[in-house]
């Protein structure tokens, strides 16, 4: 549904966007993950022809962002960065413009309205002004807008960026449930936004991709992706050395205080239970237990580093001359 090859975006000094490829397939969920300034908002803008790019090619739902702007359009629903909303319209008013612009027949305008406000959960602030929304409806309102002229692939820049957590929770069911009958890339700074929505996660880091895979893939190859905090009164030192004995254990650090021990423990897996279990079986005492999220920063430090990594042996094994006779 989205087939990108090389696109690049250049400012006057900066590549905001460096070569990226990746593809999208039909019926994707997608997390576009990386930093500040990474160049997801660019790429968006390519994608949704809002801006051209400087060279490469893509394809969206079949027509070229160069030559076929006007049916990208009419194929995307695009909830921009900072959802530009009218705070002086009301929210059916605006939905009413926007379709009307969009070319949503007149005739089923008021139909399709109604449909994508009950979609949206907005039907009961349908009279109020945009202005006067929390945050939370006005991502809603930028989400009926996307899926005003039905399109088929949605393209959604931050999502749920400024959501309190109830309001995150609702945005990640309702972007959820819109997958069922769509191709869907999100951006995103929140591994757990990837985690609670995605199939797939693409990760962009200073304008280039470093590494595209599902959710738990992601996880596995990342070393200490679990870290997890443990609190247990007990012998310091044996406590310690009965942890290390645990598989997947990655690397721990002890910090004694007044009667108890705070273990940081990094692992590959999530040995919650194993803990549980080595703690009990020792007969301790364990006063604490919990998993703490992967900062996004870390992923990107290991992801960046690993990356680098193997390009280095790849070029390595080209320049090798026996596989090269070999072949
Ligand atoms: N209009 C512009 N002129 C010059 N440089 C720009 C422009 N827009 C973006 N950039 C630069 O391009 C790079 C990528 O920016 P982009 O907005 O795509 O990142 P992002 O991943 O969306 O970041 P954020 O998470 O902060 O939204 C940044 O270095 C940014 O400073
Ligand atoms: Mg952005």
């Amino acid at each position: 549904m989205i087939e990108v090859d090389s696109l690049t975006k250049r400012y006057a000094e900066t590549v905001a966007v460096d070569a990226v490829t990746f593809n999208v397939g039909e019926g994707e969920i997608v997390g576009f993950l990386g930093p500040n300034g990474a160049g997801k908002t660019t790429t968006m803008r390519m994608l949704t022809c809002f801006m051209p790019a400087t060279s490469g090619t893509a394809a969206v739902a079949g027509f070229d962002i160069f030559t076929h702007s006007l049916e990208v359009r009419q194929n995307v629903g695009y909830l921009p960065e900072n959802n530009p909303l009218y705070p002086e319209m009301r929210v059916r008013e605006y939905l009413n413009f926007r379709a009307r612009i969009k070319g949503v027949p007149r005739k089923e305008r008021k139909a399709r309205i109604e449909d994508r406000m009950q979609q949206c959960g907005i039907d009961d602030v349908q009279r109020r002004l945009i202005g006067h929304l929390s945050k939370g409806y006005r991502q809603r309102v930028g989400l009926a807008e996307a899926l005003i002229h039905s399109p088929k692939i949605l393209i959604l820049d931050e999502p749920t960026v400024g959501l309190d957590p109830n309001q995150i929770r609702d945005a990640r069911q309702l972007i959820k449930g819109l997958g069922k009958d769509h191709t869907i890339m999100l951006s995103t700074h929140r591994l757990e936004d990837v985690e609670a929505i995605c199939g797939r996660v693409i990760i962009i880091h200073e304008g280039r991709i470093v590494a595209s895979d599902t959710p738990d893939n992601l996880r596995q190859r990342l070393a200490g992706a679990f870290t997890l905090k443990v609190e247990v009164r007990g012998p310091s030192e044996q406590v310690g050395k009965a942890l290390e004995t645990i598989p997947n254990v990655a690397r721990i650090q002890r910090r004694d205080a007044k009667d108890v021990a705070e273990f940081s423990i990094e692992a590959k897996e999530d040995i919650r239970e194993e803990i549980f279990q080595c703690i009990a079986k020792n007969g301790w005492v364990l006063r604490e237990l919990h998993r703490e999220h992967l900062r996004l920063e870390e992923v990107f430090a290991q992801m960046t580093e690993k990356e680098h990594a193997p390009a280095a042996a790849e070029k390595a094994e080209e320049k090798d001359p026996e596989k090269e006779e070999k072949k």
